[in-house]
């Protein structure tokens, strides 16, 4: 059994030098495709009709689910779906189709304008965290701790984003812990407690940040289903906030890093990723 999966990315990070690794053994050939060249579009596109699955790893949030579409469309097998990239890379729809299927979220509030925000500084309490809709490894996400300063972080909103980068979310500030769920098929593969690194109060991995194991515990395994149950099967960093009514899902990452997860679990997450890249083409 053989395969040639193309990793579709702007570049090749730790993970897929991992993934490109583990391959051989699991009977796999992974190759970096750059995400800035294939050039899609035709029904049959060259760039991509030689493998047998994509892998869509693009750090960019715009490129992955533009990719996924037209790699389908292809009638390539392509992970993770289009549907699911789209669903993952706006944190306002990703909210709004997990809330709508009764998995808990956290409260939000959108903000397009400064009334927006006024009326949303109105409705929740302080600390607030204000992020784009749009976004990823902590960049912008704010915590506003005091009525008084909120305005001015706003002027930077309003005149220095454009179009879509104006669009934010306002929502509580959620400090019970923050639990990372590396999800790979259906399967929760890994858990890891994520914590700040203590130089800045993000605990994004790319910010260098403090982890260690976490139980699979059934509240955990439980909402890891009900968020796979909506996106489909996939390969998914699912970020939970532990709350006193229970976890909610935070976001949803769809090219997820994983270097965090697996030394923190010891979890071999690439061959896990080359297994189940392996079933799906059988
Ligand atoms: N509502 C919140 N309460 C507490 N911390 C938050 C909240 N929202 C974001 N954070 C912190 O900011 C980090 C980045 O926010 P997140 O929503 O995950 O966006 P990104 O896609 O940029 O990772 C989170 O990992 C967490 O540490
Ligand atoms: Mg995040």
């Amino acid at each position: 059994m053989g395969g040639r999966i193309a990793v579709v990315a702007d570049r090749i990070g730790w993970e897929e030098r991992q993934l490109m690794k583990a391959a051989p053994d699991l009977g796999l050939r992974v190759e970096w495709v750059n995400d800035e060249s294939l050039c899609l579009g035709h029904p049959d596109a060259q760039s991509i009709k030689d493998y047998d699955a994509v892998l869509i790893r693009s750090r960019s949030y715009t490129r992955g689910g533009l990719l996924a579409t037209l790699a389908e469309s292809s009638k390539i097998p392509t992970l993770n779906s289009a549907a699911a990239i789209h669903a993952c890379e706006n944190k306002l729809v990703l909210r709004t189709v997990l809330r709508d299927a009764g998995v808990p979220v956290p409260d939000f509030r959108l903000v397009v304008s400064r009334r927006d925000f006024a009326k949303a500084l109105e409705q929740l309490p302080m600390p607030l965290v204000m992020k784009p809709v749009f976004g990823g490894m902590g960049k912008r996400v704010t915590l506003l701790r005091h009525p008084d300063t909120a305005h001015s972080v706003y002027d930077y909103v309003e005149d220095l984003g454009h179009a879509f980068e104006q669009a934010c979310l306002v929502e509580p500030f959620l400090g019970g812990g923050s639990v990372r769920c590396f999800v790979v098929g259906r399967e929760l593969v890994a858990a890891a407690e994520f914590e700040s690194g203590g130089a800045d109060w993000r605990n994004n991995a790319a910010l260098g940040n403090r982890n260690r194991a976490a139980a699979h515990d059934p509240d955990i395994l439980k909402i890891v289903n009900d968020v796979v149950n909506e996106l489909g099967s996939g390969i998914y960093g699912i970020d939970l906030f532990r709350t006193p009514a229970g976890y909610l899902v935070n976001e949803v990452n769809h090219a997820p890093a994983f270097r965090a997860v697996a030394s923190a679990t010891g979890v071999d997450v690439p061959s896990v990723i080359g297994l189940y890249v392996q079933e799906l083409l059988r």
